[in-house]
């Protein structure tokens, strides 16, 4: 009887595993904290990018995966000069960075 709780439980972890990695998809929404510099988090809405812009290369090289952020990134090709690009999507501080 224990041994197969202990089975069930080994099963379940197992699929719940295979499950995570299967959607490793990325949260809809992520905010950048820009906390040690005094211009407030940086709200960045993941599903209405994908969404808006239909195709995940627009950002992402080869299988999508995490992108590291920082100042020079999001200043930079990872956000901002898609804005500018595209004449859409804030350009200007305050339009991203909310206090
Ligand atoms: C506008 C740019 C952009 C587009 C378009 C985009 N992504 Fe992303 N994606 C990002 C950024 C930025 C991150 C990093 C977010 C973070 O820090 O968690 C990310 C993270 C991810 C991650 C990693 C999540 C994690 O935390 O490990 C996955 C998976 C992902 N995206 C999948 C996709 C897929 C699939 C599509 C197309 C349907 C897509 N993305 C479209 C910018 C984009
Ligand atoms: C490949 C192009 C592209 C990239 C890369 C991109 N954006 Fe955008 N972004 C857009 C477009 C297009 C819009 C306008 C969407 C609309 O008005 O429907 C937008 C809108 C926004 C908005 C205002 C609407 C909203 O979702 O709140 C914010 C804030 C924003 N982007 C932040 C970011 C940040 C932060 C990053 C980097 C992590 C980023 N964007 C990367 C194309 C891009
Ligand atoms: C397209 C959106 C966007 C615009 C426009 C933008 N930023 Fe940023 N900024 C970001 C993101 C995203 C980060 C990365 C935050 C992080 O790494 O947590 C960042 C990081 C920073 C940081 C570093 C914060 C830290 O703690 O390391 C500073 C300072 C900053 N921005 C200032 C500015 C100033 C000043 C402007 C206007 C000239 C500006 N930003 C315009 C998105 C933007």
């Amino acid at each position: 009887m224990k041994k197969t709780v202990l089975c069930s439980v080994a099963f379940a972890l197992v699929l719940g595993f295979a499950a995570t990695s299967a959607l490793a998809a990325a949260a809809d929404v992520v905010t950048y904290p820009a906390a040690k510099a005094p211009m407030g988090k940086v709200i960045f809405n993941h599903k209405a990018h994908s969404t808006k812009l239909g195709d995940c290369a627009k950002c992402h090289e080869g299988t999508p995966a995490k992108i590291a952020m920082n100042k020079e990134a999001a200043h930079g090709k990872a956000c901002l000069d898609c804005h500018k690009a595209m004449k859409q999507g804030p350009a200007k501080c305050a339009e991203c960075h909310k206090k």
